[in-house]
């Protein structure tokens, strides 16, 4: 979900929607704003959808008022629909909300609020703030600010929250606990935003909120409290990146910008990290000594990261012989997981935000391990809450279906492997410098890649049709294809799954009938031969090859109908380049299905909901 709010000089409404759409991509079942006009009235419009939908409702009012909030919402409770979409107000209709998060008890606080007389109009969780506030004035709540604090006192979980009133025209009251809420002030204004790409046109001097501040945005400034009323100075912070991160950069979606940034994460991942003849990661703040005893490692994680993690899991246990599992979060943090003091818990998240992984995270520590962050967010809840973290450099990834922070999180986990594997003695100085300076020249490969996606497009178009599709490989292949499967079912809504290749004859190979699609990671390696007989299994059956391959290796054309040839790297590296052409394989079958690559349907770009 998104919150955006401004109050200053001009009309609200072109400030709110722009703000929503650089937003929308982290969740957008419905959008709605609440503007406070020049007489005072409070207007809500909510649409159920994009934010398109409701831009084209409020080009019908274009509302003058020049203060207002704004919603994009991502359902937690409560279906996507108009009722459920925020902002939601009060009974008398005279205070507005908006809210990211969950309210975990707001079953309670519901009920407390009926039996004193008021009536829900959602089933959101939301709600129960504005009717909070209502109840705050009427205990004697001075101003919006102080309700907010009051109301907030009584909320159990997560929120950022922005609140309006028409008692109080001009002024915007927000707060937050474990939910991001950043504030601004421009020439024409003073903005908040659950993110900073919702004001960078206005201001890039900007405050963080820290967990139970409360602040008050006026026309021209804002005054910031902690959560006893008291007036605080929080810390600015200068925002540096360029405005081209938040746009397409002449790319046609945000997905073959990112794809085409994947060189650039590779390299600026790697830099700095050969120190000599070693692997240095100084943020992970831990001795060689240390790392030394590290005797089992657990990779938790959710989504494409967790298909990071089952690639890593390969490197880790051949480089360092350091037994390693790869779980997802949801799944670790329910169970009873055998954790000492000497495991490392390696936490990867490109959002930095997932609710399953942070709760891993809090749950493992308390057990005593270590845990280490991987994410793409700095200052995210997973760095902060980890003892050491890895940024990997991708910067901002605006497309859902993740691309090159996937590639960031892949490479982050490689030096990570590079630096277990010395610790614990099992690679040579030689062996690491070698493997690094291989590492580092699969960005250029990865460029090779880019530059002809014909026999890509080719195999895209042959498969387009397809109702289902089998994504097969062995030993790295079968991490590969995991992710392969999961991003042509993200983006193009056809269904997809990945196996073992050494599997399907235990199952998946009676789903095979005339031109049904098996797409092969079927590059030179290891098991390369093993791979080649599953794919003469699956042809036999009338399967439609499309095989993911070795330059130069011309058996393979014998045994596929189509080939997308990729450059020969070391088996533990062919992760970062096979996936390059499984992401554009993806991407050019769900355009030939007419969907939208960056916004696919249900999905959201970061999970804060368990
Ligand atoms: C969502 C996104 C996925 C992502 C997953 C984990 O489901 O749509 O693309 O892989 O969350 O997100 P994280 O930010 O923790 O990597």
């Amino acid at each position: 979900c998104g919150i955006v709010g401004f109050t200053g000089s001009i009309a609200a409404q072109p400030v709110l929607i722009e703000g929503l759409r650089r937003l929308e991509y982290r969740g957008y079942d419905s959008a709605g704003v609440a503007i406070l006009q020049p007489e005072g009235a409070l207007e809500v419009v909510c649409r159920k959808g994009k934010v398109s939908e409701l831009e084209h409702t409020l080009s019908h009012f274009n509302f003058k008022g020049t203060c207002g909030i704004g919603h994009t919402r991502w359902a937690t409770h409560g279906r996507p629909s108009e009722a459920n979409a925020h902002p939601h107000v009060s009974c008398d209709g005279d205070i507005a909300v908006v809210h990211n998060g969950i309210i975990e008890n707001f079953a309670e606080l519901r009920e407390e609020l009926k039996a004193a007389g008021h009536t829900f109009r959602s089933d959101t969780d939301t709600e129960v703030i504005a009717h909070l506030l209502e109840e705050a004035f009427k205990a004697g709540c001075p101003d919006l600010t102080a309700a907010l604090s009051m109301a907030a006192g009584r909320l159990v979980g997560a929120y950022g929250i922005a609140v309006v009133c028409d008692r109080e025209p001009g002024t915007i009251a927000v707060t937050r606990k474990d939910s991001p809420i950043v504030v601004g002030v421009g020439a024409q204004g003073s903005y908040v935003a659950s993110d900073i790409i919702a004001m960078i046109d206005a201001t890039r001097d900007v405050v963080v909120l820290s967990d139970g501040q409360v602040a008050r945005l006026r026309p021209d400034g804002v005054d910031f409290f902690d959560a006893a009323g008291n007036p605080v100075n929080p810390p600015i912070t200068h925002i540096d990146w360029d405005m081209d991160t938040a746009e397409k950069g002449g790319y046609p979606d945000f997905m073959l910008k990112e794809i085409h940034e994947q060189p650039r994460v590779i390299r600026d991942t790697l830099a700095g990290r050969l120190d000599g003849g070693s692997i240095s990661i100084d943020e992970l703040d831990m001795s060689s000594e240390e790392l030394h005893l590290v005797d089992r490692v657990y990779i938790i994680a959710c989504g494409t990261s967790y298909h990071a993690g089952l690639i890593a899991k390969n490197l880790i246990e051949a480089w360092a012989r350091i037994p390693c599992e790869v779980e997802v979060a949801s799944e670790f943090r329910y169970r009873d997981p055998i954790i000492t003091p000497t495991t490392l818990v390696v936490a990867v998240s490109q959002s930095g935000e997932t609710a399953d992984t942070l709760a891993a995270i809090r749950d493992a520590r308390v057990k005593g391990a270590k845990v280490f962050g991987i994410t793409n967010v700095v200052g995210s809840p997973v760095a902060r809450e980890s003892d050491g973290v890895i940024y990997t450099k991708a910067n901002k990834e605006i497309a859902v279906a993740s691309t090159k922070s996937f590639l960031g999180q892949v490479v982050s986990l490689t030096l990570l492997a590079l630096l277990l594997g010395q610790s614990h003695g099992t690679l040579t100085t030689r062996q690491i410098k070698l493997l690094f300076s291989e590492l580092a020249d699969t960005a250029e490969q990865v460029e090779r890649i880019l530059a002809d996606d014909s026999a890509i497009q080719e195999a895209a178009r042959a498969c387009a049709d397809a109702t289902s599709a089998l994504f097969i490989g062995r030993g790295m292949g079968s991490a590969i294809s995991y992710e392969g499967a999961l991003k042509l079912k993200e983006i193009s809504y056809l269904h997809a799954e990945a196996y073992p290749a050494g599997e399907m004859k235990h199952g998946p190979i009676a789903l095979i009938d005339e031109g049904f699609p098996v797409i092969a990671i079927a590059t030179r390696g290891p098991v390369y031969d093993k791979v080649v007989s599953n794919l003469q299994e699956s042809r036999a059956r009338g399967a439609m090859v499309v095989a993911v391959a070795t330059e130069g290796d011309e058996e393979i054309k014998r045994h596929a109908d189509h080939v997308i040839y990729i450059p020969k790297v070391r088996d533990a590296f062919s992760p970062i380049t096979a996936s390059v052409p499984l992401q554009m394989f993806a991407r050019c079958i769900a355009l030939e299905r007419g969907c939208d690559v960056d916004q696919p349907r249900n999905l959201a770009k970061s999970v804060t909901v368990e």
